[in-house]
């Protein structure tokens, strides 16, 4: 696997398999992979001749600095996961490298509405930091596919939002949320549980279930949100926000969509937990 951090190195092997014919598939990540990032690259290496993993924290997408600095951080045990999965090429810029003037004079790219909403609205200018980054990278990358976890799901229309209405030539694959076998959505955020909190954290999937079971009963979804954070409230979750919205466009529910979505983000402890689950009524 070459590892690169210089994007003048990235672009002159990308360039040369160009050349050569081969095609590429690009999973972005913040590293400290799991299963779920593996099922990414998995996905990746069905799709295209080389697969390029980058690995690169975003400091414009975190709201909090603190959460910034704790992010984990484990760059050689992650290039070892790489490795033993076929990845070709693994990116690992600086901040320096990504943003050479400072986030303050940097170019943005911003998705109207869909941003500002549920984890936009609670994590101000996070979808813009992530919006920027994916373009510079896929500008960088020149991928002809890129895989994202569906398990970020508000991220995932965001992104393809983005690359509808820049025009960009890349396939946006969604793949599918990998759990435990608890139910919890594998997230590198689950780290920071101890393991008292790991045997609540499960509660969220399984709130979410029997919202979207009593949602396909008929149930109106007001009353059935409002028994679902009272549930998760009562053992040891904040609720930030649970929803229930068209799948497709993340907009409000009326009588005849079928499609839905339920959006869910709670803190247990020191972990902000996030979850969705697709249905049909
Ligand atoms: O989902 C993530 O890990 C990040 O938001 C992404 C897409 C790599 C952008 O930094």
């Amino acid at each position: 696997m070459l590892v690169v951090a210089q994007t003048n190195q990235l672009r002159e092997q990308i360039k040369a398999w160009q050349r050569a014919g081969e095609t590429i598939a690009f999973v972005p990540t913040m590293g400290n992979l799991h299963t779920g990032h593996l099922t990414l690259v998995e996905e990746a290496k069905q799709r295209a001749t080389k697969v390029v993993v980058s690995i690169f924290v975003n400091p414009m997408q975190f709201d909090n600095k603190n959460d910034l600095t704790n992010y984990p951080r484990t760059l050689e045990q992650d290039s070892g996961q790489l490795i033993a999965h076929g990845v070709d090429m693994l990116f690992t810029p600086t901040p320096d490298i990504m943003y050479p003037k400072g986030l303050d004079a940097q170019t943005f790219v911003e998705v109207p509405n869909i941003s500002n909403i549920f984890c936009g609205e609670s994590r101000p200018g996070h979808f813009r930091g992530v919006a920027t980054i994916v373009a510079k990278l896929f500008n960088l990358v020149t991928p002809d596919v890129a895989c994202f976890g569906v398990k970020d799901y508000q991220q995932l229309r965001v992104i393809k939002l983005m690359v509808e209405d820049l025009s960009m030539d890349i396939d946006i694959v969604g793949v599918d949320t990998v759990r435990e076998e608890s139910g919890l959505a594998k997230s590198s955020r689950n780290g920071y549980l101890n393991q008292q909190q790991l045997t609540v954290a499960p509660l969220l999937y399984q709130v979410m279930q029997q919202l979207a079971a009593e949602v396909s009963n008929g149930q109106r979804i007001d009353i059935a949100i409002a028994k679902a954070t009272e549930t998760l409230n009562q053992s040891d979750f904040t609720t930030d926000y649970i929803r229930v919205q068209r799948a497709d466009n993340l907009g409000d529910v009326t009588d005849n969509d079928r499609e839905l979505v339920i959006l869910a983000a709670a803190n247990l402890g020191p972990a902000r937990l996030i979850d969705n689950l697709v249905f049909k009524r």
